[in-house]
């Protein structure tokens, strides 16, 4: 496209094109400049550019407004920060690294640079605390949805991981602001293996982790998977408002296929053993050994 063409099309001048094109550039954005021809867009650079998702977007709310970071703390933490300003449901961050994402049971999240996506949304639900926590499955369900369209075969772990062949692939981390007895605000952040490897593991989490370019042989695209979890994450929270967090629980349970299988649960000074009854209405699992049904709140599947 011509230069004069693109500055008649946007309305600017031509050197504004220039330097527009100047700073795409900078952004990794490569053109072929032919003279008398134009400018012609040959290579895009793989980054989690708002823009770039935009694109994969078909929302109303959720990655409306998309916050981008080259290198970030977590993603969690500074989505926490905006919230607490006021910022809109729906407000998304986005980052190519974080220096100290973090997981479950303050665990880290490892985030080697441009490889994976580690992004958080503001969300204001109106339910109370004690209800809240089945809103962290709809980002576990959001992520099995999308890995599906990946063309891998996603397995739900409670309470809130995805694995591919038994290692792990995204995990999720819901946290709060509570004021009285209102939920003022919930973050969910997701963490989603894409592209990396594993010589970007350490060898403990090579044995655990995986991604979907590990599972596929093949490269990702990250904007388009990113604008597929968005969009599957809106679609479980609408049904979170309209039909409630009883069939967040029930289409977890059902996607999990756990009831009736023997599970163990770890926490921190003991281990609960039994056959899954399921999950009750606010997310904790219920094992039953002997007769007896224990209902587990929190742990770490170990089988
Ligand atoms: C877990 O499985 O322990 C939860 C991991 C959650 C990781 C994501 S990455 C994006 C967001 N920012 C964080 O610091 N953590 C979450």
């Amino acid at each position: 496209m011509s230069g004069d063409l693109i500055a008649g099309k946007l309305g600017i001048s031509r050197t504004a094109v220039w330097k527009c094109l100047k700073q795409l550039e900078e952004l990794g954005y490569a053109f072929e400049k032919r003279k008398g021809t134009g400018y012609r867009l040959i290579a895009t650079p793989d980054r989690l550019y708002p823009w770039e998702i935009e694109r994969f977007l078909a929302t109303s709310s959720l990655g409306r407004e998309i916050v981008y970071r080259d290198s970030v703390d977590s993603t969690n933490a500074l989505t926490f920060r905006l919230a607490l300003e006021g910022c809109k449901e729906g407000t998304c961050v986005v980052a190519e690294s974080q220096l100290a994402g973090r997981g479950r049971l303050d665990r880290q999240w490892h985030s080697p640079y441009a490889k994976n996506l580690y992004l958080s949304v503001v969300l204001r639900p109106r339910v109370s605390p004690a209800r809240i926590y089945p809103l962290s499955f709809i980002s576990s369900l959001a992520a099995f949805d999308t890995l599906v369209a990946a063309g891998v075969a996603p397995r739900l772990k409670w309470p809130n991981d995805v694995l591919v062949n038994n290692r792990k692939i995204c995990g999720t981390l819901i946290e709060l602001s509570v004021e009285a007895d209102t939920v003022r605000f919930a973050v969910i952040g997701i963490g989603l293996n894409i592209n990396m490897e594993k010589s970007d593991m350490d060898a403990a989490l090579g044995e655990k982790a995986t991604s979907l370019l590990m599972e596929t042989k093949n490269f990702f695209e990250r904007p388009p998977v990113c604008g597929i979890l968005l969009g599957s994450l809106e679609k479980y929270y609408e049904i979170a408002g309209r039909q409630g967090m009883e069939e967040m629980c029930r289409l977890w349970e059902e996607r999990a296929g756990v009831k009736g299988t023997y599970m163990e649960i770890r926490q921190m000074d003991r281990v609960y053993r039994g056959i899954s009854e399921g999950i009750d209405r606010d997310g904790a699992m219920l094992l039953k050994e002997n007769g007896v049904v224990t209902r587990v709140i929190a742990g770490d599947v170990l089988v």
